[in-house]
């Protein structure tokens, strides 16, 4: 017998189904500031800062991305390294440069007016399904189906979907429950109270099923046990060493063309010097898990073309990643505010 759930007895009636999870919405759904507008710049904003991101991580650099940059145009004639100075810390910096070269497509080839039809949205840089979805059905209430993270839990549990959701059937089977799902008038607060019921009632480890309002509907025998995934790929030890130079109140940094491209980091260093290191600090990216190791080293007589001699206080508007940030902060006589 197939593991795979019979989607024709395991999707919920559609109608019952979206009236009790509207009735939830609109009595427990989240107030979220992206909910509060219509504007498809804002909520493009908040869509790029929420993939792999938490929303009480995104809240204040969403308002303080559109105090910065209010709109495309804003936004299409900053500077690079202003567009990831106003990232830092929210890591996965590609985003950054996604919405800024989105910003510029839409000034430059939409009249400043992102198009209301999936179509032109998903031609926007770093635009995939998801988000092109996200943005049709939160900004102009178009009848398309989202999935992400949250949703995934909330529909492999609900068609009780023994196989892996990571794989293109797994992808295709959710994708096909949602749009199974979808009103055609309304797909926005339907879209979000999926989302919601993802965040805080069908929790991973430990669904909240006794409070679930959609819980007549759902196939799940064990639902704790659901999604599965592939199995990850262990995560990866690295060191990297990094050199601090200081001279008086000027440091010397280097600009990454690497993994933070554009971004300013302490200059990495060929070999292991014999000295210990002034500090160690670890930090996560994708399935590693990265030490960096800085070490005091003397003024080179000439920098390097891609290293910069910075004072002190310009530090506090350079784009730096987060790691090499704590690094300085604690190597350097910095002020407290300097965000990490
Ligand atoms: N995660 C991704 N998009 C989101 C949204 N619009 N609201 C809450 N969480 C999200």
């Amino acid at each position: 017998m197939s593991r795979r759930a019979d989607s024709s007895e395991t999707r919920p009636d559609p109608r019952q189904f979206r009236r009790s999870l509207q009735r939830w919405f609109r009595l427990r759904g989240r107030d979220l500031p992206w909910r509060r507008t219509r504007d498809p710049y804002a909520i493009l904003v908040s869509e790029f800062m929420l993939q792999q991101t938490q929303v009480v991580t995104v809240l204040p650099y969403y308002q303080r991305w559109l105090k910065r940059f209010p709109d495309f145009a804003a936004l299409a004639r900053a500077k690079e390294s202003e567009v990831l100075h106003a990232w830092q810390g929210l890591g996965y910096y590609a985003r950054a440069r996604n919405l800024h070269a989105a910003g510029k497509f839409v000034t430059e080839n939409c009249g400043g007016e992102i198009p209301a039809h999936t179509a032109g949205i998903a031609q926007l840089p770093g635009v995939g399904r998801y988000t092109a979805g996200a943005l049709a059905s939160f900004a102009f209430d178009r009848p398309e189906p989202i999935v992400e993270a949250n949703i995934a839990r909330v529909l492999a549990r609900l068609t009780n979907w023994q196989d892996t959701i990571d794989t293109t059937a797994g992808r295709a089977h959710l994708w096909r429950t949602a749009e199974s799902l979808l009103p055609m008038t309304g797909a926005r607060d339907h879209n979000s109270a999926l989302m919601d019921l993802g965040a805080m009632i069908c929790l991973p480890r430990t669904p909240h099923c006794g409070a679930c309002p959609v819980r007549r509907f759902c196939r799940a025998v064990e639902p704790a046990l659901l999604p599965r995934k592939k199995q990850r790929p262990a995560t990866v030890c690295l060191r990297e060493r990094h050199a601090f130079t200081r001279q008086r109140n000027h440091v010397l940094l280097e600009q990454s063309h690497l993994r933070w491209q554009g971004m300013w980091i302490l200059p990495r260093l060929a070999s292991t010097p014999r000295r210990r290191p002034l500090l160690e600090l670890d930090f996560p990216f994708t399935h590693h898990r990265v030490t960096l190791a800085v070490f005091a080293r003397p003024a080179p007589k000439i920098a390097h073309a891609n290293q910069q001699w910075f004072s002190l206080r310009a530090l506090d508007r350079l784009p730096v990643p987060s790691p090499h940030r704590r690094a300085l902060v604690q190597l350097l006589p910095l002020p407290s505010g300097s965000r990490s």
